[in-house]
């Protein structure tokens, strides 16, 4: 009864409305009538199909407060409810904004939604929907002219989105942008609707996982169209359309970021007169950019990063006098800046890293004076950087790291007070620092690594209210670090200044509540004498190679969230505290290498270890036992030290080591039966020589070592601990390569198996020719019997080959021949005999590499074969006479050196003195590591900019 009067009254209503309507012309004469309330039933209706779930869209919101439909309920007019709008004289509902409304469910064909006959506008963008086979409802919403449904959840459209779409004849404006839809949709299948909408004016498809040829969907032939965003599809292609002037001269913004789009830019860009956005971020576009760019005059947004353009920037560039926003960075621009850059004056942010320009720095920069962000990174720019921030009141973010920038720090930079980052590394400015500075006082991250600076390290570099990351590492810097700060400056968080020649001692400061990283290492600090350590936040501590000494107290264990501590090269001479293994230690690199530490290993070790190096110290006894708990071990180097132990057999079943050096000590006795099916299974580098070790090999005991086997180049790095919040710490062992020993990182490809200088006895076993990604090979100085196995002629990579001073009989293999890496071959005091195999390699060898086996012959020795080809003659066994015969004990101890700590003593028997393969690789690791930390850090830059 009611209902039937309510819809009488709204009968006369809405004549009287569409009277109105005619009549009142937009003038506010009465207050506006209630809605129908059929509509807020249906509201109502729909509201119930919905819940409300903070969990909903991450972005969406952060708490049921921010759902719209908390405030919809019967009591109240509906047109006052959140998220709707109500026509000002029909009452009728024609705007529902739910948009961030946390709204979880399914708007289905039943929906409700449909029966809103007078919607206009409808946003239900950030929500999780799901189910939602929309089109059909919407598809009676014939008013409709906006529809956003940006981020609102999955929806079955498939095909027939065109056929839905094509019944709202008024659309002007669709958003579907990250509308991850079940099916992936052709841009084509678009196209028969473009041709029904020519009033579309905004329309995003941004995310949604369309593929497809641009053009062919005829998508810019659309006379009304101002945004257009495609971007964040990588299936779609084309090169860029001519911009024809009947559809360009209404778009304001284009966006194809991260699509497929290739190709040049070309010259009709120009008719977009309009344009007031241009992303082409991420894209596979190339050829110089033309000249014709210059007549964008709107543009206030140009985004060109990331491709592939090339030549010089034309000069009509500032002809573009609204740009506030231009990218150029991650190209192969070249050539220098236009001098006229500095008609830009509107310009807030500007990057132009990542390209090869060259040249010096225009001073028209200085007129840029609203600038926030400037980056000039990774280019060839040189000179000196010029004096030009005086009046960059905005400055935030200035980056000209990676260039050839010469002389000294300008003065007006130290005046920046806005500024929050700082990069000035891996330039060759010089100088010292300025001792005094007015600005900075917002200053977050300083970056003046890898330079030339010289002089004393000014007070205020620690005295920057707001800095938490200081990198100065790399530079010249001399001179005490300050004792005492004021209390209120210790927030710090991340300082590196190695790599520097700073002096005197570690003041206490720098081991602050706040800080988490702290690298001094490769300075000339001395002392160490602290007795109380904070139980701070420091992670990572690095005091490698300096002249630290003193001991290492229990206190020192407070550290407790320590993963990182390095004190290698130092002269510190206490025991290693035992403390170190309490369960709650996190160290998981623990590098001691090179001091002169005594006692014993501590019984137990932090359980997490990755690295562990005690190499170089004076510790004595035996393994500790604890490490076989170390299940994330990758790397054991226990060298040069005075550790008397039976080869620790019981390591083999630690899954991730890949680095066990045991080198000159006191090892003894046989190496003992393995256990597991895959012993060692991730094993690279093994040293166990110097060392007193005897018996036999077990002849299978190199067959499952299957980190020896097939590397992939790929997959091997050790890169477990880089993984960690800190920057990489490159693992350092002290290996004997060709016959010199380094100290080096260890980062690729590197695989070594050194038994030399042993009591090793009896055949050398077979297995070894298992090892296909073998490069180094030394058993030299053991007792080995027996043959050379013909199975060697599989170890495809092996560089070097050792053999010498052992009593192998026989004939060389002639396969050895086919080893085509090989460049060091020592097979010299055995008791090899007959024709030393021809061709390939063996070519290259001189003569001391078979010297000491009588009865070879052929090149390259001297003694020639006879043409009988005598057969080779077995040896009585008669050590003394065989090791008198013709050398001293001299020549071999000076190549081959037990107890040689570093440096680069060349094998008196050693002959071909090149830098050793892998050796290279380490050097380019470490450039193409720092170019990775970069990328990663312009990426996240970027990240954070875009969007
Ligand atoms: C719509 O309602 C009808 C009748 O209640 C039902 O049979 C049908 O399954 C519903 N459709 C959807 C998509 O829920
Ligand atoms: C769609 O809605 C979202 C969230 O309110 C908004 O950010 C976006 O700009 C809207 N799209 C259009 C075309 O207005
Ligand atoms: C551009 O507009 C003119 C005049 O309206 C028309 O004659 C011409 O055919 C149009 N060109 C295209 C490519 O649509
Ligand atoms: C970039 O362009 C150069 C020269 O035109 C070409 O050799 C190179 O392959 C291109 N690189 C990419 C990633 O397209
Ligand atoms: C090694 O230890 C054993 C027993 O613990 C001892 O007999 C031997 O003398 C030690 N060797 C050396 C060289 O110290």
């Amino acid at each position: 009864m009611e209902y039937q009067q309510l819809i009488i009254a709204f009968c006369f209503y809405s004549l009287f409305v569409q009277q109105s309507q005619l009549t009142y012309a937009g003038k506010h004469l009465c207050p506006p009538p209630p809605p129908p309330p059929h509509e807020a039933v249906y509201l109502l209706q729909l509201k119930q199909g919905l819940t409300v779930d903070p969990n909903a869209y991450r972005n969406g919101c952060d708490s049921e407060a921010e759902a719209k439909t908390l405030s919809w309920n019967a009591t109240r007019d509906c047109c006052e409810w959140g998220g709707v709008t109500c026509n000002a004289f029909t009452g009728h509902v024609i705007g529902l904004d739910l948009s961030s409304s946390c709204l979880r469910g399914t708007i289905n064909a039943n929906s409700t939604l449909k029966k809103l006959g007078h919607l206009q506008r409808l946003n239900l963008a950030f929500n999780k929907l799901s189910d939602f086979p929309l089109g059909n409802s919407i598809s009676e919403l014939s008013s409709m002219t906006h529809l956003n449904l940006s981020h609102s959840g999955n929806m079955i459209w498939e095909m027939q989105i065109p056929a839905v779409l094509s019944n709202l004849s008024k659309l002007v404006s669709l958003d579907l942008s990250w509308h991850f839809t079940e099916f992936q949709f052709g841009l084509t299948t678009f196209r028969s609707l473009l041709q029904t909408k020519p009033i579309w004016r905004y329309l995003s498809l941004r995310g949604t996982g369309m593929f497809g040829n641009i053009s062919e969907s005829q998508i810019f032939h659309l006379p009304n169209l101002q945004v257009l965003r495609l971007g964040d599809n990588p299936l779609l292609t084309d090169t860029l359309p001519n911009f024809h002037r009947n559809f360009s001269g209404s778009v304001l913004e284009l966006d194809f970021s991260n699509t497929g789009i290739f190709g040049k830019v070309p010259g009709s860009i120009a008719n977009l007169h309009s344009l007031w956005r241009l992303n082409l971020l991420n894209c596979n576009l190339s050829g110089s950019i033309p000249e014709s760019l210059g007549n964008l005059t709107a543009i206030r947004e140009l985004i060109l990063t990331g491709n592939n353009f090339t030549g010089n920037v034309p000069s009509t560039i500032s002809k573009l006098s609204k740009l506030v926003y231009l990218d150029l960075s991650s190209n192969h621009f070249r050539g220098s800046i236009p001098e006229s850059i500095g008609n830009l004056t509107a310009i807030t942010e500007l990057a132009l890293s990542d390209n090869s320009f060259t040249g010096n720095v225009p001073s028209t920069i200085r007129k840029l004076n609203k600038l926030s962000y400037l980056s000039l990174s990774s280019n060839n720019f040189e000179g000196s950087i010029p004096d030009i921030f005086a009046n960059f009141s905005e400055l935030s973010f200035l980056d000209f790291d990676t260039n050839s920038f010469t002389g000294p720090l300008p003065f007006s930079i130290a005046t920046l007070t806005r500024l929050e980052s700082l990069y000035l590394q891996n330039n060759s400015l010089t100088g010292p620092l300025p001792s005094n500075i007015s600005g900075f006082q917002e200053l977050q991250i300083l970056d003046l690594s890898f330079n030339c600076f010289t002089g004393a390290t000014p007070p205020w570099l620690f005295h920057l209210p707001s800095l938490f990351s200081l990198y100065v590492q790399h530079n010249q810097l001399t001179g005490k670090l300050p004792n005492e700060l004021k209390s209120n400056y210790v927030e710090y968080s991340n300082i590196d200044l190695s790599y520097n020649k700073l002096q005197g001692e570690i003041p206490d400061w720098m081991f602050s509540t706040s800080m988490g990283r702290l690298d001094l290492s490769h300075n000339f600090l001395t002392g160490f004498e602290k007795q109380v350590w904070p139980s701070g936040s420091l992670q990572y501590l690095n005091l490698e190679n300096n002249f630290l000494q003193g001991t290492l107290h229990q206190s020192f264990c407070d550290m407790i969230n320590l993963e990182f501590l390095i004190l290698a090269q130092n002269n510190f001479s206490s025991s290693i505290p035992d403390c170190l293994g309490n369960s709650n230690s996190f160290i998981s690199i623990l590098d001691l290498r090179m001091n002169n530490f005594h006692g014993e290993i501590p019984r137990f070790l932090p359980t997490g270890l990755q690295y562990l190096s005690l190499y170089g110290n004076q510790l004595r006894g035996q393994v500790s036992r604890s490490l076989v708990n170390c299940t994330s071990l990758e790397a054991l180097d226990l060298g040069n030290n005075k550790l008397n132990d039976t080869f620790p057999i019981w390591l083999e079943k630690l899954p991730n080591l890949q680095v066990l050096i045991l080198k000159s000590n006191l090892f003894h006795g046989p190496i003992g039966d393995l256990e597991s099916e895959f012993p060692f299974p991730e094993l690279r580098i093994f040293d166990l020589s110097c060392n007193g070790f005897t018996g036999t090999l077990p002849s299978n005991f190199f067959k499952n070592f299957r980190g020896m086997m097939d590397l992939d180049e790929e997959n091997t790095e050790i890169t477990q601990a880089s993984n960690r919040t800190h920057r990489d710490y490159l693992y350092h062992v002290s290996l004997v390569i060709k016959g010199n020993e380094y100290d080096m990182g260890i980062t690729s490809i590197m695989t070594s198996v050194d038994l030399s200088s042993n009591r090793f006895e009896g055949d050398i076993p077979n297995s070894i020719g298992n090892l296909s990604s073998l490069v180094l090979l030394n058993l030299s100085h053991n007792s080995f019997l027996g043959r050379i196995p013909a199975e060697f002629a599989q170890l495809q990579q092996l560089e070097s080959l050792d053999l010498s001073m052992n009593r192998l009989i026989g004939e060389i293999p002639s396969l050895l021949s086919s080893l085509t890496f090989l460049e060091v071959l020592n097979l010299s005091y055995n008791h090899l005999a007959g024709r030393i195999p021809i061709g390939k390699q063996f070519n290259t060898f001189p003569n001391d590499s078979c010297c000491g086996n009588p009865d070879l012959c052929g090149f390259p020795l001297s003694k020639e074969c006879g043409n009988n080809n005598e057969s080779p003659l077995e040896h009585d066994d008669d050590d003394d006479s065989y090791f008198m015969s013709g050398f001293t004990w001299e020549a071999v101890v000076i190549g081959y050196g037990c107890g040689m700590i570093f440096g680069l003593l060349i094998g008196g028997l050693m002959f071909l003195f090149e830098k050793p393969k892998w050796y290279v690789n380490f050097a380019e690791d470490i450039a193409q590591h720092i170019a990775a930390n970069k990328r990663t850090r312009q990426k996240k830059r970027r990240g954070l900019r875009m969007n």
